[in-house]
């Protein structure tokens, strides 16, 4: 099982790739696309009837969830306390309820947890998939989302709690399982917030993600001509480009000047074939 996540800013394109990473891998590996929250972006954005926490399937090949930190906690209990009523007991009273809402870090724990739940883990209930792609929150969340293992193994060292904290934090530290994607703008600002993010999540990474810069515009010379304005976003994106970042770096996508979904994920996915190879 490998787990790819794919973090940026708002508004870079996250979902899109995540998506079209999933697109691109459907074929050759048994891939689910998951998103975290509780509501679906992908529903509309896929043109799918439903996004629920049990995975669905789409027309692409790929498998879709969307997991929240509260179904995630609570299918992790019944896995652990398995007798239904023991469950209802503990979870479905008012002191438990605002427990796991005030509780900083649990509702981040539990979504790692199911994330990494599959091997070399092997927790709760099996997931048939060879690739799970996460879209995986803003990069102002992404750091507390990824550190809550971590933090909370920290703080408890003993018991079930601090062991499986310790192992979901293990499993986000092995190269092997897990790639990190950090999709930006070929443009000044977002490359540089995409540098100090870098800091940040290699600091506890231990390795650097991989970038992504999405919705290059670029055209040949012929092709420009009588299009000025292209031609002057190519010449700015190409200048910050190359202010900020080393030409091999990173992935650059296309803008894909299309509103239907397949010709916005086929024109992406080849692009980023290279994420999964290794
Ligand atoms: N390469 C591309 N070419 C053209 N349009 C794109 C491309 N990538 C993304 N888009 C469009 O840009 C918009 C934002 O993309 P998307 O929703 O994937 O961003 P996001 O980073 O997930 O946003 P949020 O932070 O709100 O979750 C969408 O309308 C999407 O269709
Ligand atoms: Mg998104």
């Amino acid at each position: 099982m490998k787990i790819i996540f794919v973090t940026g800013k708002g508004g870079v394109g996250k979902s899109t790739v995540a998506a079209a990473l999933a697109f691109g891998q459907a074929q050759a590996k048994k891939t689910l696309l998951v998103e975290l929250g509780s509501r679906s972006f992908y529903r509309d954005f896929l043109g799918l009837p439903q996004v629920v926490y049990q995975p669905q399937k789409t027309p692409w090949g790929f498998d879709i969830s969307l997991w929240s930190g509260e179904e995630c906690l609570k299918e992790y209990a019944k896995h652990l306390l398995k007798i239904e009523s023991l469950y209802r007991i503990f979870f479905e009273n008012k002191v438990t309820k605002s427990l796991i809402q005030a509780a900083p870090g649990l509702p981040e724990l539990a979504m790692m947890g199911k994330i990494t739940s599959g091997p070399p883990r092997n927790i709760g209930p099996r997931l048939p998939y060879e690739l799970m792609i996460i879209d995986g929150l803003s990069t102002g969340h992404f750091l507390p989302l990824v550190q809550a293992p971590k933090a909370l193994a920290d703080v408890v060292s003993f018991g079930p709690m601090g062991e499986q904290s310790r192992s979901i934090d293990r499993v986000l530290h092995d190269a092997h399982h897990v790639k990190y994607v950090l999709v930006t703008l070929p443009e000044e600002l977002p490359l540089k917030e995409g540098l100090e993010f870098e800091t940040k999540l290699s600091a506890f990474l231990g390795w650097k993600p991989t970038w992504v810069i999405n919705k290059r515009i670029q055209f040949a010379d012929t092709e420009v001509k009588g299009v000025n304005s292209l031609q002057r976003i190519d010449n700015h994106q190409t200048q910050s480009l190359q202010k900020f970042i080393q030409a091999d770096q990173a992935l650059q996508l296309p803008f894909i000047f299309s509103h239907q979904i397949q010709e916005i994920l086929g024109g992406l996915a080849p692009k980023l074939g290279s994420i999964c190879e290794s």
